[in-house]
């Protein structure tokens, strides 16, 4: 067996001329689709956990930390996405550079990052959309709003947002993109609205003791606040679908992952100043900190706007997953049914279903908690590969146009590689565990199925 073959640089450009997906996306596109599918549940509902538990108002310094991570990770992805401009993200760059396995295992472990990721902010969606409910005096019954295993029988509106998102996944890219626009902006509204509205209420009181828990809490609330940072690589998935890849793939990713970096260090600024951090225990601290300003309305307005938040990240994790299967597909490595186009749309419609229903399953029935960080286990995985992956391009096609370098990339990669692997590490025993079971099924298929059926094996009797 040969684990190590490499899909050949030529089959990417011929995969790139004779690609069927319609080229729809421009710079813009890209960046609100990474602002899109990055700010969601890790700002919404994650920095107060992480700041009463673990960093008190240090956790400016967890989400600096966590982002220098990302910075590495995107200048290399920035790179990879302009010189090879494919569907399919860390796992075609896998697959030009350290070989099908580990393409194999990047692609496995994207569906962590994707569907279940998809699936966990569902869950958060539905939380959010229950909840304003209830401040609204209307109730659901608990029966149709929690997972078997905590005393409901199903999940009800998170997995509706999944059906939703999915028939607008079907009707159209470009629709969806539009849809995605609009529900950005009124997430972006409402982050400025909060910053503008709670500001000035800062007590600089507030940061005293500014880390409580000390460095160890920082860094340990790095690993945690990951999860905020997930998504911008996902953009990477659109290239084949972008009009100019080479300029908007780099300008979306740096741009959409500096942007978010900032909103997030300024509402954590605005949170751990406003109250002490011991009160941002709860699983809304925006609408909470705006409550306990006297800002009940606003309140309101910004949990509705954290709600369209939310399901653009729904949107762009279920697309990102279609389109990483699609390339897994169009190599054989998962059945044809996966990379299907259907004609009048230029969609892979049958795709895309299938993961709804996935999604929608895993979110009406499933409790959410470690899912989280499953999720950031599947994307640091990812992420290793595909930093490892620029650096191997480099060495051995130094040939390739490179519309966009990333600068000094011999100390910015191994930087980047260390700190995935620290985050990793930080990441719970059960998560491990979890991690490497679901890494064991991937490879048996990989062994059974993959293998035998990848085009590497007619290419090479050709
Ligand atoms: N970064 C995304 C979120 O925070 C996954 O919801």
């Amino acid at each position: 067996m040969n684990l190590l073959r490499r899909k050949p640089i030529s089959e990417y450009l011929n995969n790139m001329k004779n690609s069927q997906l319609k080229k729809t996306l421009n710079a813009l596109d890209i960046t609100v689709m990474g602002l899109g599918v990055t700010i969601g549940t890790g700002i919404f509902v994650l920095t107060g956990v992480v700041a009463a538990r673990y960093a008190g108002p240090g956790v400016m310094l967890s989400f600096v930390l966590a982002g220098i991570t990302c910075i590495f990770v995107a200048l290399a992805y920035s790179e990879l996405a302009s010189t090879l401009p494919v569907a399919g993200s860390s796992y075609t760059y896998t697959y030009a550079t350290l070989g099908e396995i580990f393409a194999w295992i990047v692609g496995w472990g994207l569906v962590m990052e994707y569907t279940i990721g998809a699936a966990a902010v569902s869950v958060g969606w539905g939380a959010y959309f229950t909840g304003l409910l209830k401040s609204a005096n209307i109730s659901f019954p608990a029966l149709l709003t929690h997972a078997p295993v905590e005393g409901g029988f199903v999940n009800l509106p998170s997995m509706v947002i999944v059906w939703i998102v999915t028939a607008c996944l079907i009707i159209g890219v470009r629709e969806s993109a539009k849809l995605n626009r609009i529900l950005v902006f009124i997430k972006l509204l409402v982050i400025f609205t909060f910053l503008l509205l709670a500001g000035p209420k800062i007590n600089t009181m507030n940061y005293e003791p500014f880390l409580p828990f000390g460095w160890s809490g920082v860094s340990a609330g790095a690993s945690v606040i990951f999860f905020a940072y997930i998504g911008f690589d996902c953009v990477a998935t659109a290239a084949e679908e972008t009009k100019n890849p080479s300029r908007d793939m780099p300008i979306g990713i740096i741009v959409s992952l500096l942007l978010c970096t900032i909103l997030y260090i300024s509402v954590c600024a605005v949170l751990t100043g406003v109250v002490s951090y011991k009160m941002l225990d709860n699983a809304e601290p925006v609408t909470y900190v705006l409550r306990s300003i006297g800002y009940n309305f606003a309140s309101a307005l910004v949990g509705t706007g954290a709600l369209c938040g939310l399901t653009t990240v729904v949107l762009v994790l279920i697309y990102s997953q279609s389109r990483a299967f699609y390339a897994m597909s169009r190599d054989g490595l998962l059945p044809k049914i996966f990379s299907d186009i259907d004609e009048s749309s230029g969609n892979p419609v049958k795709v895309t279903v299938v993961i709804g229903i996935i999604v929608s399953l895993m979110a009406g029935f499933t409790p959410i908690d470690i899912i989280a960080e499953m999720t950031s286990a599947g994307t640091l995985c990812a992420f290793l590969c595909a930093v490892t992956g620029v650096i191997i391009l480099r060495k051995k096609h130094p040939e390739l146009h490179r519309p966009f370098i990333c600068p000094a990339l011999y100390i910015m990669a191994p930087i980047g590689i260390i700190c995935c692997l620290y985050l990793f590490y930080n990441l719970s025993f059960y998560t491990h565990l979890l991690f490497f079971t679901w890494l064991m099924i991937g490879l048996v298929f990989y062994g059974t199925y993959g293998y035998k059926h990848s085009h590497l094996n007619f290419l090479n009797k050709s």
